[in-house]
């Protein structure tokens, strides 16, 4: 029955009330029922989704739990996604095309930022964060978070590309960490030769955004370039980008790396080494707290440095990370900018950074006695993280990133000549960056 229906049935004659006394009697009903409607959906709790790459999920839930605990009419709802950054990527990018995207909370890479905010999917932050808040962070994390001087990300931690070696074999075999392409190649056959282990190199080569955060290092350490950002030169053409590729090829071919090693992603990489079966692994810090788990057989045995490059050439570390931006569509801005800036402050940082062995992004954490005592390594990792590079900042990151995985993965796999594969992809990126508008 209609609330009018209701009315008419009621029989008003038998409280005798006049028309005027009737209709305050219905407006006041009215409003009453209005009232309690609203009091019983303020009592609900706001719920905001984000979605993460699956196995992000189970070391972010003590933050959603604690967030909770200190905001009981918030609830944080964690959506899994694919492990694959891009693949991520693709399924917020087809929400947010779509329109009307379930997400409130926008779980970034530090690389989508520029397109994410070019395309209007993010709220402008610049005036939700003092410079107070925004000093703790690494510059560098913050700066992933900005496009055109605006902010619309906030870092929930940082990541670098490292290089990770068997200190126990090297230190059998009388050898030093390598510095240069050449000394760990020669290391690797050595510790190969002698049969210490397997294989000597293993590094991520899948076509997938980690097989261009991998590249970018190489590169960098042959002193070549991707995307200039300031210019918008493209650097994929000249001699060293070759020269990159070729140091990559050659490792297979030389047996250092397995010819598996191009259908590679992080956690193929990680488990290879932590068998056993390679003396260096190029990957993320993240990979030390697994290696040093009570049941690795590597616990103890791992050394940790920056990445290799070529004499007088500075090392390439590639910078990564994640942090949270708010969706223009969510009905929940100030609850999603209360957890924004509860997952990336300090408490829950640390936790998150003990836990999982992720780098920091709050600056102070990096020398922080607790964070120390599990990982002494990390105040040295501070200055590799404050001079590695990003991968352009380009609202077409996405499809620049794209075109360097192709054609780097058919150089790689033998099906274009690295000349010819750089050629193409070279002039594909310039007209990316023409099309600019
Ligand atoms: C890590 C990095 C991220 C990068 C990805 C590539 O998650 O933090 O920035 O894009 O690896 O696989």
């Amino acid at each position: 029955m209609s609330y009018s229906q209701f009315l008419n049935r009621f029989n008003f004659k038998r409280l005798r009330l006049r028309s005027p006394q009737r209709l305050i009697l219905a407006i006041v009903c009215f409003l009453g029922t209005v009232f309690i409607s609203w009091y019983v959906m303020a009592q609900q709790p706001v719920t905001l989704r984000m979605l993460m790459p699956a196995p992000d999920i189970p070391p972010f839930q003590p933050l959603v739990e604690a967030f909770e605990e200190q905001n009981p009419g918030i609830r944080v709802e964690l959506v899994e996604g694919p492990n694959q950054t891009n693949l991520v990527e693709d399924l917020y990018t087809s929400a947010f095309l779509l329109g009307d995207s379930p997400y409130d909370l926008v779980n970034m890479d530090i690389v989508w930022t520029p397109k994410f905010a070019a395309a209007g999917w993010l709220m402008d932050l610049t005036d939700d964060v003092s410079s107070d808040e925004l000093a703790q962070y690494s510059p560098l994390d913050v700066e992933g978070g900005r496009y055109e001087d605006r902010l619309y990300r906030l870092p929930v931690r940082s990541d670098v590309g490292l290089l990770y070696y068997r200190k126990d074999l090297l230190e059998q075999a009388g050898l030093q960490p390598p510095e240069t392409f050449a000394d760990l190649m020669q290391a690797s056959k050595q510790l190969q030769d002698s049969g210490a282990v397997p294989w000597g190199y293993i590094w991520q080569g899948r076509q997938y955004e980690g097989l261009v955060a991998m590249f970018v290092e190489v590169l960098q350490g042959f002193n070549g370039f991707w995307v200039n950002p300031d210019t918008l030169e493209v650097g994929l053409d000249r001699p060293e980008t070759v020269e990159a590729i070729n140091f990559l090829k050659s490792t297979v071919q030389e047996g250092v790396s397995p010819p598996g090693v191009t259908t590679y992603q992080e956690e193929d990489t990680r488990r290879f080494f932590q068998s056993g079966q390679a003396a260096f692994l190029r990957s993320w810090p993240y990979v030390w707290t697994l290696a040093n788990a009570e049941d690795s057989e590597l616990r103890g045995k791992v050394g940790i440095q920056p990445m290799v490059h070529e004499p007088g050439a500075k090392a390439g570390a590639c910078l990564g990370g994640w942090g949270i931006g708010i969706s223009t569509s969510t009905a929940h801005r100030e609850e999603a900018l209360q957890a924004a800036k509860f997952f990336s402050s300090f408490e829950p940082q640390r936790d998150l950074i003990i836990s999982e062995g992720y780098l920091p992004s709050i600056q102070s954490l990096f020398t922080d006695p607790k964070v120390v005592a599990e990982y002494s390594h990390f105040p040295s990792l501070q200055e590799v993280a404050n001079n590695a590079v990003l991968r352009p900042p380009i609202a077409q990151y996405a499809q620049a990133s794209d075109i360097l995985q192709r054609y780097l993965s058919a150089a790689l796999t033998n099906r274009m000549s690295p000349e010819d594969a750089m050629q193409s992809a070279a002039a594909e990126t310039q007209r990316l960056l023409d099309a600019r508008g």
